[in-house]
């Protein structure tokens, strides 16, 4: 008889678990038969001793099959999904999905909420009037087929057991762990239905993974996952040093999403949708490289395309399209106070735990999964990391509801800039690509 008792004891020793254990493991802890001490002392086992990339696919799987699988054969073209490890400024969804399915690529995109320093997609896309995320099955499946996108709320009981193993992980110190990280993320993507999934394997201080190196072998484990259960998968590591964009907060962060589609974003969130978006294009046969892929995505913004086609989505889903046009449409902050250089030099560094935690603060993010959230409050950074800034000149805007918030804000945003006298070594945005066949550092 399989015992979790010696299923803990051989990875705490350094073995090597079977299928048939790590399924027993997963459907016992899902169905509260295997205690939550006992998963705990398991995954602090995993933690120190590792899991080889068979172990990790075939746990993956198993949390797979703990829930219900998204069907998405009535669907027509490849399903290519996008993930992102998180970071701070992040709205690369609101960006990419219409992005490419202007391009043809069908998105049928499942997204969250999220507790963290804005709130997720979802919320984001709350922000816009009468927008809204729950879609009925026909619907999502209608609105995809007939425009190539939709956007909704999760349906089902998806992966259940990532749920309950991930708040364990939370609070026994063992979310930094690879394969636990990549079996989480990489089950939560094929049950939600992906043919193809790209995904956006963030490094630096605002990251899970704070060293480059770290982000590979994190990358390297989810693309071998996929190539170990049959979903094509191709990882970018990007950096996360400093916030993405200008904008965290959530209807500040849809104001900069459609200033991308419009042509008229700033550089590094362009450029990081670019390199996500052809992924996706040739993850879906719809380029055949990434540089023609590329092409048609600069393609799209230019002619006005991509613009055209988030007012279609956003229609389509009860909000005003007139927000891509109006953006005063959107909720706005009653104070918009600036934060002033203490000194003159460059911009190092800009830590984006601080700038998250400044957003939190305001009101912008959750603290409790019930907790309600200011869609107009976050931050605007003027100045990145790189930028020469003058004693008294503005580096980032805070915008309010509440004032008693302010100076807490403020101090965040100081903490956050770090001003010096030279200027700082210049960092790659795409550090590198990992895919089946290799991996290329750039
Ligand atoms: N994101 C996930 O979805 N799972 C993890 O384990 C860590 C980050």
């Amino acid at each position: 008889m399989v015992r979790a008792y010696d299923i803990i004891a051989r990875k705490r020793d350094g073995g090597e678990l079977s299928r048939e254990e790590i399924e027993f493991l997963v459907q016992g802890f899902t169905s509260g038969e295997v205690k939550d001490y006992q998963m705990s002392a398991w995954a602090m086992a995993v933690f120190f001793r590792g899991m080889n990339p068979r172990e990790t696919a075939d746990l993956t799987m198993a949390m797979v099959h703990s829930g219900d699988m998204l069907d998405l054969t009535d669907i027509k073209g490849v399903k290519v999904d996008k993930h992102s490890t998180g970071g701070v400024g992040d709205k690369t969804t609101l960006v990419l999905a219409p992005l490419v399915a202007a391009a043809d690529v069908s998105v049928a995109k499942m997204s969250g909420r999220g507790l963290g320093h804005t709130g997720g997609t979802l919320d984001k896309l709350e922000a816009i009037p009468g927008f809204r995320v729950e879609l009925s099955r026909q619907e999502f499946t209608d609105n995809v087929n007939r425009s190539k996108i939709a956007v909704a709320g999760q349906s089902g009981n998806l992966v259940p057991a990532d749920k309950k193993l991930y708040a364990l992980r939370d609070v026994t110190a063992t979310v930094n762990s690879i394969p636990l990280i990549a079996s989480s993320v990489m089950s939560k993507k094929i049950a939600a239905g992906a043919d193809g999934i790209v995904l956006d394997v963030k490094t630096g201080s605002g990251a899970f993974m704070k060293t480059v190196d770290e982000s590979f072998a994190l990358a390297k484990a989810m693309v071998k996952i996929g190539s170990l259960v049959g979903r094509n998968t191709t990882a970018l590591v990007t950096d996360m040093d400093q916030p993405l964009g200008l904008t965290v907060g959530n209807a500040l962060e849809v104001k900069e999403a459609i200033a991308t589609l419009k042509g008229e974003g700033p550089e590094d969130l362009t450029e990081l949708c670019l390199a996500l978006g052809s992924e996706m294009l040739v993850l879906a046969g719809v380029s055949t490289d990434s540089g023609q892929a590329r092409e048609r995505l600069l393609q799209v913004i230019k002619s006005g395309a991509a613009l055209e086609k988030f007012k279609e989505f956003v229609a389509a889903q009860g909000g005003n399209p007139g927000v891509a046009d109006e953006s005063g449409l959107l909720p706005e902050a009653q104070y918009v106070l600036p934060v002033l250089a203490e000194k003159s030099g460059f911009v190092q560094a800009i830590a984006a735990e601080a700038v998250g935690r400044c957003a939190m603060v305001l009101g912008a993010g959750r603290e409790t999964k019930d907790s309600p959230i200011d869609l107009g409050v976050g931050v605007v950074l003027v100045k990145k990391r790189g930028s020469q800034v003058k004693a008294g000149e503005v580096l980032a805007y805070i915008h309010a509801n509440d004032s008693s918030k302010v100076p807490q804000a403020v101090l965040e945003i100081k903490t956050a800039y770090s001003v010096q006298d030279e200027s700082p070594a210049r960092v790659p945005l795409v550090y590198g690509r990992v895919t089946s066949s290799g991996t290329s550092r750039f």
